[in-house]
């Protein structure tokens, strides 16, 4: 394949172990410099020029986009999905990602462990945000921080506030969470690669700082990860909509909480931990999935008039409780199940014989008016109490 690895740092560990993992391997490839594409639309079709001249053809690219570019890299990135070229993080999986406050949203709806985090703007809501997560020490971080820094651990309530006050009056955006004390220094980072984990590391931090990270002096060792932790951090990437991650999680009482995903993981820690073959295994996998560019699916898919994409729930439609889903007649009513959801399983493209359970649920696409009236009505909202381990609980 023909392969473009979008990078600023042709000189870095990482763009260097990925560059020479593609040659090894036969691969024709090259590093470009982000911030030298144009991005063209005034022909009939989107284009891309390099350094003023027109851009070759690429099966793929692999974008390495720092934090300091993230607009003009997401704008390269999703000119090349237009132009049907294979990426395995998207332009919206690495926007999602970058912004600490927009990932942990969208994660806290898909039954992932998460520190509890909070937002606010108006200093009078602060005090109630910090209490909300647990109280003080808390942890206040800038919604696009790398390397630990812009992480901050605030040992007392007017301590933070304070923080807070002076990093919002430069206008800079920070979310409040929950000190995960139980995680002492330690953190997981689980680099995944499509649906698996293929290299894991614990990292220490340094004395007495509380950050991990490896930029803050924080030392490496391979780690075998659980099932618990290997799930929690492929389904993460999934959400995120990237193929190349890495996972951060803190080692809660209860099991994993993703603090971030890294959309451009760096591979040297990892590959000094553990020894294995990071960049090869991203170029495996690249190179096996070139003929699948990303399909935006409801874009797609809502293009003919009056059809849409739509779930349902079994326990909402309870005639179809123990029906085949070849008799629930949804076939009938221009309705086809594209994958059924049970607990946290998936069943993609449904057979006929499969039947249905109530805790079932069915992504579909068909006639809307059809399915319009088989959609649950709106959940209530009920106010809910978040588990806190009980040193955690603010004094009352
Ligand atoms: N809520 C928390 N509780 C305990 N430690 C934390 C928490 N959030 C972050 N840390 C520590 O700080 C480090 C950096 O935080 P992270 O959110 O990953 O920011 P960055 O993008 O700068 O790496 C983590 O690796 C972890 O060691
Ligand atoms: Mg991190």
């Amino acid at each position: 394949m023909k392969l473009a690895i979008l990078s600023r740092a042709p000189r870095a560990y990482s763009t260097q172990r990925l560059r020479s993992s593609a040659e090894e391997r036969g691969h024709d490839v090259k590093v470009l410099n982000t911030l030298r594409f144009g991005i063209d639309l005034s022909a009939d079709s989107p284009d891309l020029q390099y350094r003023g001249r027109p851009l070759s053809d690429y099966d793929a690219i692999l974008p390495r986009i720092g934090a300091s570019i993230t607009y003009f890299g997401t704008a390269v990135v999703r000119q090349f999905e237009q132009m049907d070229v294979y990426t395995p993080n998207t332009a919206n999986g690495i926007s999602n990602a970058r912004d600490k406050l927009r990932a942990t949203q969208i994660l806290s709806r898909h039954n992932i462990g998460i520190p509890a985090t909070a937002f606010v703007r108006n200093r009078a809501d602060v005090r109630a945000a910090i209490e909300r997560v647990g109280g003080a020490p808390v942890v206040i971080k800038l919604l696009e921080g790398t390397q630990g820094i812009g992480v901050i651990l605030a040992p007392e309530v007017k301590v933070a506030e304070a923080i807070i006050e002076t990093l919002q009056s430069t206008n800079q955006n920070v979310l409040i969470q929950h000190f995960v004390r139980e995680s002492r220094g330690k953190d997981v980072r689980a680099l995944v690669v499509g649906d698996r984990v293929i290299a894991a590391m614990r990292r220490r931090a340094n004395g007495d700082e509380f950050r991990s990270n490896v930029h803050r002096g924080g030392s490496v060792e391979a780690v075998e990860l659980t099932p618990e932790y290997e799930q929690a951090a492929v389904r993460s990437a999934q959400i995120m909509g990237l193929k190349v991650a890495g996972v951060d999680m803190l080692e809660g009482d209860e099991g994993p909480l993703v603090m971030e995903v890294n959309s451009s993981p760096g591979l040297q820690g990892i590959e000094a931990a553990t020894q294995l073959d990071v960049a090869g295994a991203i170029v495996d996998y690249i190179a096996n999935q070139v003929a699948f560019p990303e399909i935006d699916v409801r874009q797609r898919l809502s293009v003919s008039t009056g059809y849409g994409v739509a779930e349902l729930l079994v326990h909402t439609n309870a005639e179809l409780v123990g029906v085949r889903l070849g008799d629930s007649g949804l076939w009938e009513r221009d309705i086809t199940v594209l994958t059924l959801h049970r607990g946290a399983t998936v069943i993609p493209n449904p057979r006929k014989g499969v039947v249905l359970e109530a805790g079932d649920r069915m992504l579909c696409f068909g006639k809307l008016e059809e399915m319009r009236s088989m959609i649950p009505e709106r959940r209530r909202r009920r106010p809910r109490v978040r588990k806190l381990p009980a040193e955690a609980l603010p004094e009352s």
